[in-house]
């Protein structure tokens, strides 16, 4: 996508968001570092504290993206759960920037938020247009080729928070059986059995197999066909672009922007700019601040924060 030259400044989109109706927000984990939630690439980010602040990770990833590498996970989910903490959605509270989505969906403006983010904050917020790109802790599904055993995430919060891997029980159970029948064969025949299924046995003795993993996709993993559903219905409605808080890095989802029409504008708010895609606009500083001035300028309030449950 080239840039559309007619659009600049700051005031080009106050006016921009001021007269569009449908509009697309592409968010990340920017909207969240205000809520004490660190994001991934930033200096400070998730990845460069994986690398250099805890030696045990250092060591054990090879790439600090592996913490979240689907194969890397089936060979050693022991050290996905030992992280799992510090990022499962506790009681963080939304941002301004998520609160400004919110009131664009409240001002019917919102066609779709797409979040790349894992800590629900959206829904804390209370926007309902939102599409969970990268899914969520929200579930947490076995690993098991075929088994369809899926928890609500809430389930398996003791498990996360005390750093254990957490178990399909019905695996286990099938396991145990599978256990017990071959130790009931080698008493009665020592020998391998023809009709034994080496390749079913090499995946099963994998760690990670039987696992309750969170539905949150890992390098490695697909998103959900929803994400290509809601692109095709929106691309042909969608009159803006705001990407927030995201260095649009990870495909597919920094593909939505050239998967819009060429004559949608886009708006960029980020700390930092973005250089490999075309931004019609580039509002860059602390997001939160951002959407406060927009907000001044199209005389428009913020709703306040819901009060906390606890
Ligand atoms: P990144 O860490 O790659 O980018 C976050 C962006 O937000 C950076 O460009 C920051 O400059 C900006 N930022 C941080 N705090 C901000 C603030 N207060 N105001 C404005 N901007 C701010 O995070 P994502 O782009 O979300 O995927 O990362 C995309 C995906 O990569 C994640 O969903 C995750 C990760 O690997 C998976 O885990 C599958």
């Amino acid at each position: 996508r080239e840039k559309l030259k007619q659009y600049n400044t700051v005031d080009d989109a106050v006016e921009l968001i001021k007269k569009s109706k449908r509009i697309m927000v592409l968010g990340g984990a920017g909207l969240s570092t205000s809520c004490g939630i660190p994001d991934f690439r930033s200096k400070d980010g998730i990845y460069a504290q994986l690398q250099h602040g805890d030696a045990q990770y250092a060591q054990a990833l090879s790439d600090p993206t592996d913490m979240f590498n689907k194969e890397f996970f089936l060979y050693d989910p022991t050290c996905f759960f030992s992280f799992a903490k510090q990022i499962f959605p506790s009681n963080f509270k939304p941002s301004p920037s998520h609160r400004f989505i919110k009131l664009l969906e409240d001002k019917q403006k919102l066609l779709r938020h797409y979040t790349q983010n894992i800590d629900t904050l959206e829904d804390a917020a209370g926007i309902e247009k939102v599409l969970h790109c990268h899914g969520s802790f929200s579930k947490a599904a076995c690993t098991t080729p075929g088994c369809t055993f899926t928890v609500p995430g809430s389930y398996i919060k003791e498990d996360i928070f005390a750093q254990r891997v957490p178990k399909c029980p019905k695996c286990s159970e099938a396991e145990e059986a599978k256990k017990q029948a071959k130790s009931g064969k080698s008493q009665k025949n020592w020998k391998a059995d023809d009709n034994d299924d080496d390749d079913d046995d090499e995946l099963d003795a994998l760690p990670g197999i039987g696992v309750l993993k969170p539905c949150i996709t890992f390098f490695g993993e697909a998103l959900s066909g929803e994400f290509d559903q809601c692109v095709v219905q929106d691309r042909e409605k969608v009159d803006l672009l705001i990407v927030m808080g995201t260095s649009l890095r990870v495909a597919p989802v920094s593909e939505l922007v050239g998967h819009i029409p060429h004559s949608t504008p886009v708006i960029l708010i980020n700390r930092t700019p973005v250089t490999h895609l075309a931004m019609d606009i580039q509002l860059l500083g602390n997001g939160d601040e951002i959407v406060d001035y927009l907000c001044k300028r199209l005389d428009w309030q913020l709703p306040l924060p819901k009060p906390s449950k606890e």
